[in-house]
């Protein structure tokens, strides 16, 4: 892995003394104070924090913490008023006009909370808009655009006009428009935050599928924990202009770093946000396919379990054995493939706790974690998902 992006110590001051105000500024300071005394802004105030290239990276902090202007310094919208913003090695505070003009061109796209779209023009234009403008000739836009609104699920509505559009089509021609210039970043100020639950959800998962298809770098910004979680690899927590603290979901769920994010999360369900992976165990014991009988459950035996999991040579999940079935296979002199079950409940290690609940309740045995190559890299025992409810 790579570092994408640093951003180092940024601060940002509105007003028009900012340097000066910051020069001034008390390390506690009281920005309600610092607003009256000064009529400046602290917007922002000394955050840093690195994104990984390929990383959904997201921000959360309730409304007037400074979430959009910091999303706004990575692409200058906003310029910081100390800091430095560091992508792909080069500091981008100290881009020129021509430099910064081709780093928004190539490198960097937003995606924003109302669309922004140019709402009497059909779909089609308006994703072809993005490139048209950034020089790019009409006929080869207007082919990458069909491309890419296929790519978002927009494919037949080429030729509807915005205006006519749902919400959460909208801002898939949004998403549409933002990916269509290819760029190696996205920025997602609360882009999925006006749309209602059920459409949000459709998105979210929508944003997901694309993200394992083109690993894109990701800062995306939101006020809901549970999307926060749900698309974050790592979430960073803001409060009153500063980021008070950065982890995986994980991190953050079992170790809250004060007593503000643990009243951020303490309503949190977290069945609702930890993935399997988070839980689940190594199996104590596995079958080879190629075994007998007998050395099955012989390792059953040195185990204590009555049943378990049988794999390939490359660890690929194929079934599971009970003790009893093996058992009965020695006296009929079948084989371990003979005698597996192969209607055994499997899920992908991403899989969110709520969502085995119901395959928990009806299963007898572990439930087996597989990655997307069919490897078995974990179980998961009733327990350990019906103790997290
Ligand atoms: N252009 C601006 N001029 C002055 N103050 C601003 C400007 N933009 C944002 N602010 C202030 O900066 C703080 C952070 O705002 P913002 O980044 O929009 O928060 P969030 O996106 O988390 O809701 C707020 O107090 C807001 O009023
Ligand atoms: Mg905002």
């Amino acid at each position: 892995m790579s570092v994408k992006i640093q951003v180092q110590n940024v601060t940002k001051i509105f007003g028009p003394s900012a340097r000066h105000v910051l020069e001034e500024l008390e390390k506690e300071f009281d920005k309600k104070e610092v607003l009256s005394r000064t009529e400046h802004t602290v917007g922002v105030y000394d955050a840093s924090f690195e994104v990984e290239e390929g990383e959904t990276f997201v921000i959360i902090g309730l409304s007037g913490s400074g979430k959009s202007t910091l999303i706004r310094c990575l692409n200058l919208l906003n310029r910081p008023t100390a800091g430095h913003i560091v992508v792909d090695g080069e500091d981008i505070v100290r881009y020129d006009r021509k430099q910064l003009r081709e780093f928004r061109r190539n490198k960097i796209a937003m995606v924003f909370q109302n669309f922004a779209l140019l709402s009497h023009k059909n779909v089609l234009d308006n994703v072809a808009f993005g490139l048209t403008v950034r020089g790019v000739p009409r006929a080869e836009a207007r082919e990458r655009a069909a491309e890419v609104i296929g790519m978002v699920g927009l494919e037949g509505y080429e030729q509807s006009q915005v205006s006519a559009l749902s919400g959460g089509m909208k801002q898939r021609v949004g998403l549409a428009r933002a990916l269509a210039c290819d760029p190696e970043i996205l920025l997602m100020d609360e882009a999925f935050s006006a749309l209602d639950p059920i459409v949000r959800r459709d998105m979210q998962f929508e944003l997901i599928r694309l993200q394992k298809r083109l690993q894109k770098t990701i800062v995306f910004i939101t006020h809901d924990i549970y999307e926060a979680f749900k698309l974050g690899d790592r979430v960073a927590i803001m409060k009153d202009a500063r980021i008070v603290q950065v982890g995986t979901p994980e991190e953050i769920l079992s170790n809250p770093c004060d007593e503000y994010v643990e009243r951020f999360i303490t309503d949190v369900d977290k069945t609702r946000v930890l993935p399997v992976k988070s839980v689940m165990q190594v199996p104590s014991c596995l079958i080879r396919s190629s075994a007998g009988p007998r050395a099955a459950i012989n390792e059953m035996r040195a185990n204590g379990v009555s049943s378990a999991y049988v794999v390939d040579r490359d660890l690929k999940m194929l079934g599971l054995v009970t003790l009893s079935d093996t058992l009965e296979a020695i006296e009929q002199k079948r084989t371990i493939p003979e005698i597996m079950r192969t209607d055994v409940a499997s899920v992908d290690e991403d899989t969110i706790l709520s969502d085995l609940v119901p395959m928990a309740a009806q299963s007898s045995y572990p439930i087996a974690v597989t990655d997307a190559e069919g490897h078995l890299t974990g179980i998961v025992t009733r327990v350990a998902i019906l103790s997290n409810l």
